[in-house]
């Protein structure tokens, strides 16, 4: 059966104190609603529609640059969710599959409970309604049930007090026929306590035509849904706790899990081990028995079996390491290629180079990128050595086999095999040092005075 997905991103989010759209507040790197767009696209949809109004234009730029292929449609004021379910009619008017409705804000749901809710739709029920089993029902929706069929969903505002009393409640997630719903849609009113037009009230609608309805439930932790800072701190946290269990079922060994911080898209293979504290930003992967040390700060970044890097050290976007790479401690690299076997050990600077294999890199060596207005490259072939304390000012190439003294600023590029001295020349004084003692001691006598 074919389906669409439709995503509620149009709230503003006022819990949140902030000028930034509620779904666009960042889970382990990414934008909430990109968790929700993630669990959406691993269920194969034929289309997913994001319902946007307030900051429509950020959300819609943000999201159309990590997954092009998804629909907008603006709900301009923001009257309800059933009102906002109702502006993707339009664009779903031919469609004749089921239609699944996902909240932007609700980012943990898994791809195996709304495998559940298909399967229930499969096995004859006109509409599933996602649930779960609160202790704190607090504002959520109640879903009450006779028969063992949901007949309708009272909004926490518009309960009464023993309808409060009930703790099975509304994730907002539900499943149903396209055409059902956009034709329950159309008999919903503004009808009470918020005067907006509820998605849950189709539910009664639905009854009255004598459609079967189901709920499903799912644990309430993956129903979280996001409304305060606070409640983003914890969606944090959640999502952390289970990348790292899920990381370490996939066979990495993590020497102090909870100190290790990783993003949404987070690749590690198996037999790599990582030291504590260390933060994964945005798109790194990481090969089969890598080793990183702690205190390493990744972004970006692809590392190669074998690689070791750390302690402290920072890999920026654009930094790729082959096989056996090693790179220690106080080292950054941006934008750069080091090929398999070569070494930056200590406290270096690489951005815009590529490096060859089996070249060693000294301590202090930078590549000096940047001339304030431009960036340029470096290129080092294989089986170089640089000094320690090299300058190599780009745009600049290092031959194969060569080699630079410690402590030279390169210019000009060197040819394969030679070796590039560009220091100022040592002078040796013999028996300097009295002399120079006894003189500005004497300065200073006659400065006192
Ligand atoms: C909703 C449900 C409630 C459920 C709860 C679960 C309704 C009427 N109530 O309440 O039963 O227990 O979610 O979290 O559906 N949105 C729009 N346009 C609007 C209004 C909302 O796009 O006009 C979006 C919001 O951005 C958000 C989602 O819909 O992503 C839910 O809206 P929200 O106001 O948070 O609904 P709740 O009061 O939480
Ligand atoms: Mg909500």
């Amino acid at each position: 059966m074919e389906h669409a997905i439709i995503i509620l991103a149009a709230g503003r989010g006022e819990r949140m104190n902030s000028e930034t759209p509620k779904v666009m507040h960042k889970i382990a790197g990414a934008p909430m609603i990109v968790h929700t767009l993630r669990t959406a696209k691993s269920l194969d949809p034929d289309r997913i529609i994001v319902i946007t109004g307030y900051g429509a234009e950020q959300v819609e730029k943000e999201i159309s640059e990590l997954e092009p292929e998804i629909d907008f449609v603006r709900q301009i004021e923001q009257k309800g969710t059933g009102h906002a379910v109702k502006c993707a009619e339009k664009m779903l008017k031919n469609f004749t599959g089921n239609t699944l409705i996902l909240y932007g804000d609700v980012p943990f749901i898994s791809p195996d409970t709304l495998e559940l809710l298909i399967e229930e739709k499969e096995s004859g029920t006109d509409l599933v309604v996602l649930g779960f089993e609160s202790k704190q029902p607090g504002n959520y929706g109640r879903l009450i049930i006779e028969n063992d069929q949901l007949i309708s969903i009272v909004e926490a505002k518009d309960a009464t007090t023993e309808q409060l009393k009930i703790t099975l409640c509304n994730s907002g997630v539900l499943y149903t026929e396209n055409k059902i719903l956009f034709q329950l849609l159309s008999n919903i009113t503004n009808e009470n306590a918020n005067q907006e037009y509820y998605l849950t009230d189709i539910v009664e609608t639905a009854k009255n035509q004598n459609l079967s309805i189901k709920v499903v439930c799912c644990d309430e932790p993956e129903t979280l849904g996001i409304n305060t800072r606070s409640e983003l701190s914890s969606a944090e946290l959640t999502f952390q706790i289970r990348a790292r269990e899920r990381i370490i079922e996939n066979g990495v060994t993590l020497s102090q899990p909870d100190t290790t911080y990783f993003s949404f898209d987070t690749e590690i293979g198996r037999e790599a081990c990582i030291g504590p504290n260390v933060v994964f930003g945005p798109g790194v992967t990481i090969e089969s028995g890598a080793e990183i040390l702690p205190f390493c700060h990744l972004e970006g970044c692809h590392i190669s079996k074998g690689a070791k890097i750390g302690p402290f050290a920072r890999l920026r976007p654009g930094t790729e390491l082959s096989e056996d790479v090693k790179v220690g401690n106080f080292v950054e690299i941006k934008n750069s290629t080091i090929s398999a076997k070569s070494k930056i050990n200590h406290l270096s600077y690489i951005g815009d180079t590529t490096i060859g294999e089996n070249s060693n890199i000294g301590a202090g060596t930078v590549t000096c990128n940047y001339d304030g207005i431009s960036k340029h490259t470096t290129e080092i072939g294989n089986d170089v050595f640089i000094g320690s304390n090299t300058l190599l000012v780009a745009p600049v190439s290092v031959g194969d086999n060569s080699m630079t003294a410690s402590g030279t600023i390169v210019t000009e590029s060197i040819p394969s095999g030679n070796l590039a001295i560009g220091r100022v020349k040592q002078v040796n004084k013999p028996g300097y040092v009295k002399k120079l003692v006894a003189l500005l001691k004497s300065k200073k006598k006659s400065k006192d005075n």
